[in-house]
Formats: C-alpha cells, sequence, structure tokens
C-alpha cells in the first residue's frame, strides 16, 4: 500500500511504460516524455506520488515503486480504453481542442465512460493525498478530475495544467457537455495553459456559460473561492538533451546516419506522432513540389519523416496513416532514384540517443502543425544544436512560434508559403542560420521545464496562502 503523500500528481499516463524483462517476466520502463523529467525533482523532494494509467487493461495492478517513484496505476476495461481513452478523449476533445482540424464525434456513452473514469481517478487522489495536500491533474482526459476532489476534499490544494490548446469559445460551444467541462475545470484554485490566449478563452467562457463574475486572470465563485487562469508555456529538459547531444557516440551516430542517406548536402527532418493535427502531409507534399520544381534534387536533399505510432485504432489516425504512405510511396516513385529516395519514412519510436543524433544530423528541421499547445521536438532540436548550426521551420499555429520567433515561421495551410520557408531555409547562408539559432537557444537554455514546474507549483501555492501544506521547492542546480 502507498502511503499518503503531500504532493500528488494525476495524469491519464503513468511515466513509465510495460516491457518484457529477458527472464520473462514483465517489468516497467521510465517512458521519455519531458513531464517525468520536470516532475521527478519536486516528487523526491516531495515524497510525491503519480496516479496515472499504464496504458493495456491489465488488471489487479497493485501501487508499486520505480526507480524512487511511488506510482499508482488506475486500470481501465477494454471497454473504457475504446469509450474514455480513444473516444471521448482522442475522438471528441482531441479534434475540438485542435481547431476541429477533424471532425469531433459526439456519444453520449462515450462521455458516461469519461465521467466514470474522472471518478476512478479522483478516487485513487482521495486516498493518497495527505490533509492539505498539493494535487496536480494533468490535461483534457482528466478536466472532471478537480471539481469531483473538491467536493470529497475540500482540504486540499488543486492545480490543472492543460497540455493542448484551449479553443475560441465558438469551437468549445459546439461541445454537448461544454458546462460540466468548465465546472469540473473550475474545481481547481490555478487553471493552466499553454497560452495567455487559451487561458482568456477560458475565462471568458466561464463568464458567457456559467455566469460567474471574472476579473482579468481571475473567477469570482459563490462559495468565496477564486480561481486563477494563467498561462504557463512548457518546455523541455534542456540541459540533457545538450548533454546528450555533445556526446561522441551520438556524434558517430549523425555521422553514420549522414552516410546511410548518401551524404546529401542538406538533411531535411519532420519528427511527430503520426496525428492529423501535425501537418505530416503538407511538409512533405511541399518537399516533393520543390524537387519537382527542379529547386534541388534528391542528390542534394532529403527529407527524413519519423512518425511515431500512435492511437492506432482511432479512425482518423488509420486514414491518416493510409494518406501519408500513399503520399511518400508516390513522391518516392515519381522522385527517387534507385538507393536514393526522396523521402526516408519512419514508422516507429526511438529513443532518445537516436533523436539527439537525428537532431544533430539534420540541417533543416520542419515542424508544421495545424494547431498544437506548444510542440516540444521544435525545442529538442535547438537544445541539441549546441553548435549554433541548423535551421528551424516553424508553423505560426505551434504554441512554440510565440517563442521561437527567429524560425523561418510559416502557415501550415500555405503549402506554397512551406515551400517558400523551406527553401529560403535551404539556401541560408552560415551567417544568417548561425544569428537566429543563438538567439533561439537562448530562449530555450533560460526556460528549461524545471521552471515550469516550479512557476506552476509557486503560483498555485500563492493563491490561498493559508490554506494547506506548501510543496517543497527544488532549488535550480
Ligand atoms: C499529447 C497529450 C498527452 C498525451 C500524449 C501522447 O502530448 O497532451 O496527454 O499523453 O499526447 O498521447 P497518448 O494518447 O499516447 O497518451
Amino acid at each position: 500500500m502507498t502511503s499518503r503523500s503531500q504532493l500528488v500528481i494525476v495524469a491519464n499516463r503513468l511515466p513509465v511504460d510495460r516491457v518484457d524483462l529477458p527472464d520473462g517476466s514483465r517489468g516497467w520502463r521510465r517512458s521519455p516524455g519531458g513531464l517525468v523529467s520536470a516532475l521527478d525533482p519536486v516528487m523526491r523532494a516531495n515524497d510525491g506520488v503519480w496516479i496515472g494509467w499504464p496504458g493495456g487493461t491489465e488488471t489487479d495492478l497493485e501501487p508499486f515503486e520505480d526507480d524512487g517513484l511511488s506510482l499508482v496505476p488506475v486500470e481501465l476495461t477494454a471497454e473504457e480504453v475504446e469509450e474514455f481513452y480513444e473516444g471521448m478523449s482522442n475522438a471528441t476533445l482531441w479534434p475540438i481542442y485542435h481547431d476541429v482540424v477533424a471532425k469531433p464525434e459526439f456519444h453520449r456513452e462515450w462521455w458516461d465512460a469519461y465521467v466514470r473514469v474522472n471518478e476512478r481517478f479522483t478516487a485513487k487522489a482521495v486516498e493518497v493525498a495527505e490533509e492539505g495536500a498539493t494535487v496536480w491533474v494533468h490535461d483534457y482526459q482528466l478536466q472532471l478530475v478537480p471539481q469531483m476532489l473538491r467536493e470529497a476534499r475540500p482540504d486540499l490544494r488543486i492545480g490543472f495544467y492543460l497540455h493542448i490548446p484551449f479553443p475560441p469559445a465558438e469551437l468549445f460551444a459546439q461541445l454537448p457537455w461544454r458546462r460540466q467541462v468548465l465546472e469540473g475545470l473550475l474545481g481547481a484554485d490555478l487553471v493552466g495553459f499553454q497560452m495567455s490566449g487559451g487561458a482568456q478563452n477560458f475565462v471568458r467562457l466561464v463568464r458567457q456559460r456559467v455566469g460567474h463574475k471574472t476579473h482579468r486572470d481571475l473567477i469570482y465563485l459563490p462559495d468565496d473561492r477564486t480561481v486563477r487562469a494563467a498561462a504557463f508555456p512548457i518546455s523541455i529538459d534542456t540541459g540533457s538533451f545538450e548533454e546528450l547531444a555533445r556526446q561522441d557516440s551520438v556524434a558517430a551516430r549523425a555521422k553514420e546516419i549522414r552516410e546511410a542517406l548518401g551524404n546529401p548536402t542538406k538533411v531535411f527532418l519532420g519528427v511527430d506522432r503520426l496525428d492529423y493535427t501535425k501537418g505530416i502531409h503538407a511538409r512533405l507534399r511541399a518537399f516533393g513540389e520543390l524537387i519537382e520544381d527542379g529547386h534541388f534534387d534528391v542528390e542534394d536533399a532529403v527529407f527524413v519523416q519519423v512518425a511515431s505510432p500512435s492511437r492506432e485504432r482511432v479512425e482518423q489516425y488509420r486514414i491518416l496513416r493510409d494518406e501519408i504512405d500513399r503520399l511518400v510511396g508516390h513522391v518516392n516513385g515519381d522522385l527517387g532514384r534507385i538507393g536514393r529516395p526522396a523521402i526516408s519514412y519512419l514508422h516507429a519510436a526511438y529513443p532518445r540517443e537516436e533523436m539527439a543524433a537525428l537532431y544533430r544530423a539534420a540541417d533543416i528541421m520542419v515542424v508544421t502543425p495545424f494547431r498544437d499547445g506548444m510542440n516540444l521536438v521544435a525545442k529538442e532540436y535547438v537544445a541539441c544544436r549546441y553548435d549554433d548550426a541548423g535551421a528551424l521551420v516553424l508553423s505560426e499555429f505551434a504554441g512554440a512560434a510565440a517563442e521561437l520567433r527567429q524560425a523561418w515561421q510559416v502557415n501550415p495551410y500555405d503549402i506554397n508559403g512551406i515551400k517558400a520557408a523551406m527553401l529560403e531555409a535551404y539556401r541560408a547562408d552560415e551567417k544568417e542560420t548561425t544569428k537566429r539559432m543563438r538567439a533561439m537557444r537562448k530562449t530555450v537554455l533560460t526556460r528549461d521545464v524545471t521552471a515550469w514546474a516550479g512557476s506552476f507549483l509557486e503560483a498555485l501555492a500563492d493563491i490561498r496562502p493559508g490554506h494547506g501544506k506548501a510543496v517543497k521547492p527544488v532549488s535550480p542546480e
């Protein structure tokens, strides 16, 4: 049994994945995500507990420790995976929150499962949170948890952070359960967003749809509570990425990758979860057209696209996979030569070392989402370019665009605009790319994920200073 804690993280995913060990037994491996590296120090300083779903439908899972972190698994049935995770979370909320890039589906039984699963996460948090503890709830899968927790445990200090964009009021209004979601989030003392635009959308919706008084970033509830909605742009573990990129083995691997690609003059790179919000199709089409138009040849340039498998049982993701397969086949069939495909397409996920080598091997990183909360890949690329080399083409609809202003910014719906930016980045001289990369590195180095977590927890502690226990801060290294 896990002991009670004064810091509880509640996220849909646990920070570990199931793996089969060489001796035939099953174990856990730390997942590569940035959230766990951000929260690791503060979790350790406060003997924190992390509540989450380990993926799959395994039953009889007990709380356990992994590398000193206390983890509490939440189980989902096969039906709940379908209705709560694939359905309500990823076929209703995900598309609505991403500008309706795909058509959202509304099903009442999905909503019922969403409520049920949010209750289950809440029950675990109620069990493990000490009197006056801080509970930090994450992301769109768990928007009802703050209110459910508040009702069960008014002693807690509750924070919520949304990792994806919060949509404009006109789009959010489509959601049949819009009021329940807003009220769910209002259970928190602090609701954090990637961008101030998202926080403003939320405050406006609360005023219009729930009828509470608001002033700037504050919402006044009838029970005398005040909720704050503000932006906390997330970042990455910059130092550890740079350190990795500096390793000799990574440099050697980067060289090997370029050789395997036939040592072209320039390597373009895209790295994404295979998701329709990421604009993968548009950028590959732009690349193909640049070759067709005669701006460069397959000897001069190659595009490496890494697309990690994601949400593969959701229909829109299957459709996307087929579309990308078809486009890559078409471009390579028309433009490639023997041993020289125009696009090197990898439908797989790789460890951090391999990603760092790819970032080092790439001259031009292309990130073109139609809508993205932040886009950490863009920041990872910058973190790995300690040589101040490399160019970034970045969608203006990624949260990262607000900070990485020196990237070649594009409208991802404008294929000619993407082509022009890719060509400019391809032709840019060293002086230009260095100037831009240096400025972007300054931003990413100063605002890392530890600073992000620290500023959220500090703001949360400031809301009701006399209430609950304070989370022990972690001093910067
Ligand atoms: C986004 C979401 C996360 C989610 C991740 C991976 O970054 O904000 O909440 O965990 O995608 O998606 P998955 O569905 O595999 O958890």
